[in-house]
């Protein structure tokens, strides 16, 4: 398991965030957006889009359409959840409706979602707002696929991980 948590003081720092990480993304790669509203799910998902070469204009929170679907050098799916109240709700959906094997998915709200990723490679993205544009981000994955990601940003020092271990919150 890796883990990593970022303190994110302006939407510059979430922005150049986002954009690295979306450096290190990869066909078939499933990003779980985390956090209560306007904890910055949305403002990051429009950067990792930019990042990978799409118009952050375009991306919208899908909240009514469930999916959006972006262009880029990865296709992006888009996908939030916040409306639905069951897992059954899911049941219309079709697997590949939601997900991108050659693309890359994101998914606000993924509680419902979480039963349909079988053995995917997932990064889990927690959102808390420390205060009006102060944003929290832990990022968590189990999946090696996201070692060059996690190693890349420890060696480039951008996260508070010297508080995390005096926490004794690393896990590595
Ligand atoms: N450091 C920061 N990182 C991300 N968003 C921030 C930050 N500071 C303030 N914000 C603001 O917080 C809000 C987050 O909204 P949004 O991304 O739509 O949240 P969510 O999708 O989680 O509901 C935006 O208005 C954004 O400008
Ligand atoms: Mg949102």
């Amino acid at each position: 398991m890796q883990k990593l948590i970022f303190d994110l003081t302006s939407l510059e720092k979430t922005d150049n965030l986002a954009r690295k990480i979306a450096t290190h993304l990869f066909p078939g790669a499933i990003l779980l957006l985390w956090g209560g509203m306007g904890n910055g799910k949305t403002t990051f998902a429009k950067s990792i889009c930019a990042g990978l070469g799409i118009l952050p204009e375009i991306v919208n929170s899908p909240t009514y359409t469930i999916v959006n679907i972006y262009p880029g050098n990865l296709t992006v799916f888009h996908v939030d959840l916040y409306r639905l109240t069951s897992p059954e709700d899911l049941d219309d959906f079709d697997r590949e409706d939601l997900l991108s094997f050659e693309g890359v998915s994101m998914i606000e709200w993924p509680e419902f979602i979480l039963s349909h990723l079988s053995d995917c490679p997932t990064l889990n993205l927690s959102f808390k707002t420390i205060t009006e544009n102060h944003r929290q981000l832990t990022l968590e994955s189990k999946y090696t696929d996201f070692d060059i990601l996690f190693n890349t940003l420890e060696q480039e020092n951008l996260s508070s991980l010297k508080n995390v271990k005096s926490l004794g919150m690393v896990v590595k």
